[in-house]
């Protein structure tokens, strides 16, 4: 209850842009092997659809498209609550703590996985570069 009422009280972490667009958004780029590429299924519009679609030919957004990916992509997660953010539980093995399915595969292999890790330095506030 104590830490109830005092998680109540402190102010939650921002999420910061400079850190997301540097250590987040090449994840969603990034081919792990044996897996799709994040982008390849959620730039398509629709419920899941929480990219930009990539330039023809471009392997990264322009600056304006990664501005409305950050705020897609902000609201899958709970700032100060990894385990309470769907864009970090969703791809987790669910031995690992993640949810049961995830149509992309379990991407994040444990919470030691590196993505896994950017990720959650994010929600948890990590400002910078
Ligand atoms: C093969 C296609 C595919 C790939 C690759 C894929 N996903 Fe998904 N993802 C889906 C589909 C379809 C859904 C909706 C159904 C479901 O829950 O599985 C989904 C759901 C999600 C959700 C829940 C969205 C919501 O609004 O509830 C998140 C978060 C997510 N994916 C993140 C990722 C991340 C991060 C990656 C890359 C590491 C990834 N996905 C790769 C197909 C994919």
């Amino acid at each position: 209850m104590f830490l109830l009422v005092l998680s109540l009280l402190l102010p939650q972490p921002t999420l910061d842009f400079d850190y997301y667009k540097t250590n987040v958004e090449p994840i969603f780029v990034a081919k792990k092997a044996g897996f799709t590429r994040c982008v390849v299924c959620h730039s398509e519009g629709g419920r899941v659809g929480f990219l930009e679609e990539l330039p023809a030919g471009a392997e990264n957004w322009s600056d304006e498209q990664s501005r409305l990916n950050f705020e897609a992509v902000s609201r899958l997660v709970t700032p100060g609550d990894p385990s309470g953010s769907r864009l970090l539980m969703h791809p987790l093995e669910p031995d690992a703590g993640g949810d049961e399915f995830h149509n992309g595969g379990r991407q994040f292999a444990s919470q030691d996985d590196p993505w896994f890790q950017a990720l959650e330095a994010w929600v948890l506030g990590q400002a910078g570069q």
